[in-house]
């Protein structure tokens, strides 16, 4: 049949019959409607479509033109048209019906909210008065009637019992609503994040449960503070393990309350509390040296730089300076403060605001200079570990971490060279280090990551160091310094004794293209009364990362401050 003659045939009802194409390979179910040129790919489409008054045409895989269905074939289609059929209709009237359910569910959520509307609660006058208290205080307040504020941590109800995970920053407490409390509007409308006041008696918990410090407070009244959004507000729907690191940290004022966030800070201020009680333990004296400053310490390429009252000033890079005046003053000094890097480095160990520790120490040498630091880091460990809820935190971030033993591997520079040379570690461009060059951050952390326990890295070449660095006695080409890096992080530590002749520190001061003259008071401490002295400073939050184990020194601070972040 020529094409002109199908498609008037198509077009016709042949007899009473329309006809029907089928083409079982080029044919579709969903977008056929039937025709020549548009077939359907099964019979039984057309029979659930049409019903079965139709005249089916079938082109099967390997057949070249359309015949008509045999009738062994059109019984098949009929039964399988006939069960599709049962099911959607199946189907639909469950659909209809759970549309009913969910809207009867929605009637009578509602309902029960409006009634839980009218559920005043009021306190129990005939209860003894409630003892207020923060969350860290409730074992020694068991059994007792407390009041207890905080924010709803985590919250589940079962069979009309509400229970709420309450945090306050000083841990956590399952509380338990039941009855009336239970029926509030407050207490079905609850929250995250929502802040509250609780009203009850603490109790042990049977043995097989589990909660918080093992115990339960079971709430007689409750004030609701303030309450947090729910839906797309939520705190689980802004922050969840899909949001990526840069929202994160937008969100940092919100993150921090999460576990993992406050743990880490928990640990450093621990950490904190543990230098400067080790600090006392050696001898050594606080001061707070300004970070508005007119000197560089570290090269000019990472100064902040501002205006200061018409004049050219700094946010300090390093309080070294100044502790190095307090020597004659106060004896041996330390200092734990914010420095300032305008670093270009976008690395996962690179702050703009970090938190220094620095110490200067007078009359001792070099050797002496390193076993006090081994003493200070051992010693902090110490303390830090001494505290049981803060070593129990430490335990969770880093269930591995063993305080590491004394003394500490020493290695000079040029072994360091030697060692990259020999394990094939190269710099950035791919070439064999070479003595002389500054050891890259990826390359030195490769180093300590292989030997795995903390290194001294000592007399690094003069040209690689500050300007104030002594040179050593023994070989002149190298100064009396060292880093202490750590397995995972790299360097947390740069010391060095100090140049302590005036001659000496002008040749510095030269070399590295420094006026010397904003620098007045810091050579006058060679000019009255030198002593031999050094000194060093710790990046608190690479410290924290190394004890951690946090992959980026950015979780180790409050508010991490970087290139292109200064918010919130
Ligand atoms: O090696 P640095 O630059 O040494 C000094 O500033 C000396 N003046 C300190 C002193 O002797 N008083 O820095 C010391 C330590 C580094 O080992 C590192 O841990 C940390 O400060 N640090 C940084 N931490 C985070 N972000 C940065 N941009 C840092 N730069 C240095």
């Amino acid at each position: 049949m020529s094409s002109l003659l199908h498609n008037a045939a198509e077009k016709l009802h042949i007899g009473t019959h329309k006809i029907c194409f089928v083409d079982e390979v080029a044919g579709s179910d969903d977008s056929g409607t039937g025709s020549r040129t548009a077939p359907y790919q099964s019979a039984s489409k057309v029979i659930e479509i049409h019903g079965d008054d139709v005249k089916i045409q079938i082109k099967r895989a390997g057949e070249v033109d359309f015949i008509e269905i045999t009738a062994s074939a059109l019984k098949k289609a009929k039964k399988t048209a006939d069960g599709n059929l049962k099911k959607a209709r199946k189907a639909e009237e469950k659909r209809i019906t759970d549309e009913g359910k969910t809207a009867n569910a929605q009637v009578d959520e509602l309902r029960r909210l409006e009634d839980a509307k009218r559920i005043v609660i009021v306190q129990d006058s005939s209860l003894p008065a409630a003892k207020k208290i923060k969350i860290r205080q409730s074992v020694a307040n068991r059994d007792t009637r407390v009041k207890v504020s905080g924010w709803i941590h985590r919250l589940r109800s079962q069979k009309g019992l509400i229970f709420i995970v309450l945090r306050d920053g000083t841990g956590f407490l399952q509380c338990v609503l039941t009855g009336q409390l239970a029926k509030t509007y407050d207490a079905l409308t609850f929250t995250l994040e929502s802040s509250i006041t609780i009203f009850g008696i603490v109790s042990a918990l049977p043995q097989g449960k589990t909660a918080p410090d093992n115990h339960e407070l079971t709430t007689d009244y409750f004030v609701l503070e303030g309450k947090a959004p729910g839906e797309q507000e939520a705190i689980n729907s802004r922050i969840s393990t899909d949001t990526s690191p840069s929202t994160l940290i937008d969100l940092r004022h919100l993150v921090i309350r999460g576990e993992t966030a406050s743990t880490v800070l928990k640990v450093r201020a621990a950490t904190l509390r543990g230098f400067r009680k080790a600090f006392e333990q050696l001898g050594l004296l606080e001061v707070t040296p300004p970070c508005m400053v007119q000197t560089q310490v570290e090269g000019g390429s990472t100064l902040f730089e501002f205006n200061y009252y018409g004049e050219k000033a700094y946010l300090t890079q390093s309080s070294q300076l100044y502790l190095e005046t307090c020597l004659p003053s106060l004896g041996d000094v330390f200092c734990i403060q914010e420095s300032f890097r305008a670093e270009k480095s976008h690395t996962r160990r690179h702050l703009s605001e970090y938190t220094h520790v620095e110490a200067e120490l007078g009359f001792l040498d070099f050797d002496e200079l390193l076993t006090h630091i081994e003493e200070l880091i051992c010693q902090t460990i110490d303390n830090v570990l001494a505290d049981s809820k803060t070593s129990e935190l430490l335990r969770i971030l880093n269930p591995t971490f063993e305080p590491p033993s004394r003394p500490f591997l020493r290695m000079k520079y040029a072994q360091a060279i030697d060692y990259l040379q020999k394990n094939d570690i190269r710099d950035p461009e791919g070439k064999p280090h070479e003595f002389g060059d500054d050891i890259a951050e990826a390359a030195e952390r490769k180093m300590t990551d292989d030997i795995g326990r903390p290194i001294f890295l000592t007399h690094f070449p003069a040209e690689l160091k500050a300007f104030y660095m002594k040179r050593s006695k023994v070989d002149n080409r190298v100064t009396e310094s060292a880093d202490l890096l750590m397995p995972g992080v790299g360097e947390v530590i740069g010391a060095s004794m100090r140049i302590s002749e005036p001659e000496e520190l002008f040749r510095g001061y030269a070399r590295e293209g420094i006026d010397p003259s904003p620098y007045y008071w810091f050579t006058d401490q060679r000019k009255y009364g030198t002593c031999e002295h050094g000194g060093y400073g710790l990046g608190l939050e690479r410290f924290l990362a190394w004890m951690c184990d946090r992959y980026t020194i950015r979780d180790c601070c409050l508010y991490p401050r970087f290139t292109g972040r200064c918010t919130p």
